[in-house]
């Protein structure tokens, strides 16, 4: 049996990791400590599998004697960390919160790990050689490729370029910095741009579709060329888990879906799956909602992830393709309205939509 610390498992992709986890390994207690910011939300956690395997704690990162009380109650011998503010919008227009959770709550988390798996180690506990810190991080870290520029790979040298991927580099220095200096158990994992359930609606595929949805402007920054490389969330948690089960100590693994759609791409896609799942919409065709409207500064232009390592060592590589896994996510958008009216009807989110979009203003339908 191991005990899971699962840090931020209220949000996206923790939530989704937390049913992954409770589906495929029976042996495994996950305890999940989040503070239920904006992004988070007991919505994502409903109809859980095996409940029992699972304790929520609602609680903040950056308070280190709650972490530690956890590590020495629940005997925790694993930690995997997703808890952090992750939108880059929100980063440039507020970057403090993304130093404080994303650099501070890690480095609270990692000293609290220093302190009872490598200090203490009282009898009973798990001795170091059994317990691992896992960080997921992700590959904004990186920077910006040109069109012609080779993948990042995991020896590509970091260059962030918003306050948000400034924050997650920070935190992945210091969880590698806890491994040479103090032997901390760890392993990294930066993965692409993630889609697929329970995603918060402030992101691009979850926007645009319940944009799409309700006949309103689908927002689409500077001239929608910019690259992303999109996975479907199901596929970042098998790799996690492999990189839990046999990732060496040490090491970083870069996890990608190897696709390179520009966002005009994957907004006409979920335009053209929407048409097809809502033939009865008044909204048809979805593409005439597009709007092009002012850049986000400092917009990266280009991610791809060279994901040979992980695929090589740990065998590991995405299942979903990007055309299946968008129209998956349509489906599940378009049979959960009740978790969607729960999110969206959230005031703090409507005052976020407020802010980011009516700044850039009505847009315009050409470029
Ligand atoms: P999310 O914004 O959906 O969820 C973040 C969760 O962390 C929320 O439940 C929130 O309540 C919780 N949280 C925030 N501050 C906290 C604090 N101080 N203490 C405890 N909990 C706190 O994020 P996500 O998209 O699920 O991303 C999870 C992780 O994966 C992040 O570390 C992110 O950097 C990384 N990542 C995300 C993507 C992506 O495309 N979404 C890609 C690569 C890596
Ligand atoms: P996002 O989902 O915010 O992820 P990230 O910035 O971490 O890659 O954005 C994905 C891409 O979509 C990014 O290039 C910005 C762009 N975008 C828009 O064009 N319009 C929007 O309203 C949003 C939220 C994003």
């Amino acid at each position: 049996m191991r005990n899971i610390l699962i840090t931020g498992g209220a949000g996206f992709i923790g939530s989704n990791f937390i049913r992954y986890l409770l589906n495929t390994e029976p042996d495994v207690k996950v305890i999940n400590l989040d503070l239920l910011t904006y992004a988070g939300s007991l919505e994502n956690l409903k109809d859980l599998p095996d409940p029992n395997r699972h304790i929520f704690v609602k609680g903040d990162i950056c308070d280190q004697a709650l972490l530690e009380d956890l590590l020495s109650e629940h005997q925790i011998d694993t930690i995997v960390h997703f808890a952090a503010e992750t939108h880059v919008d929100r980063s440039i227009l507020d970057a403090g919160q993304f130093i404080q959770t994303n650099v501070v709550g890690t480095f609270k988390l990692l000293e609290a790990a220093r302190k009872k798996w490598l200090e203490e180690k009282p009898s009973g506990t798990a001795a170091a050689q059994d317990v691992h810190f896992h960080h997921v991080s992700t590959d904004e870290v990186y920077g910006s490729l040109e069109p012609d520029d080779q993948p990042f790979s995991e020896t590509t040298n970091y260059a962030p370029n918003s306050p948000y991927a400034a924050s997650k580099a920070g935190s992945d220095h210091l969880v590698r910095a806890y491994g040479q200096t103090y032997g901390l158990p760890y392993t990294i994992t930066n993965c692409s741009n993630n889609y697929g359930p329970y995603q918060f609606p402030e992101k691009l595929i979850p926007l645009i579709l319940l944009n799409a949805m309700d006949g309103q402007p689908l927002p689409v920054y500077g001239d929608g060329r910019q690259i992303r490389d999109w996975l479907f969330v199901e596929d970042h948690c098998s790799a996690i888990l492999t990189v839990l089960k046999n990732g060496i100590p040490g090491e970083t693994y870069n996890i990608g879906g190897g696709n390179q759609p520009t966002n005009l791409v994957v907004v006409n896609t979920l335009c053209e799956i929407l048409d097809e799942c809502q033939p009865n919409s008044p909204f048809i065709p979805h593409q005439e909602l597009i709007k092009y409207v002012p850049d986000r500064p400092g917009h990266d232009r280009r991610y791809a992830m060279d994901i040979t390592k992980i695929k090589h060592e740990l065998d590991w590589e995405p299942r979903q393709s990007l055309a299946n896994g968008l129209l998956k996510t349509v489906e599940w958008y378009l049979s959960h309205p009740e978790w969607i009216n729960a999110i969206r009807d959230q005031q703090e989110f409507q005052g976020w939509l407020q802010l980011n979009y009516e700044a850039r203003g009505g847009g315009s339908n050409k470029l």
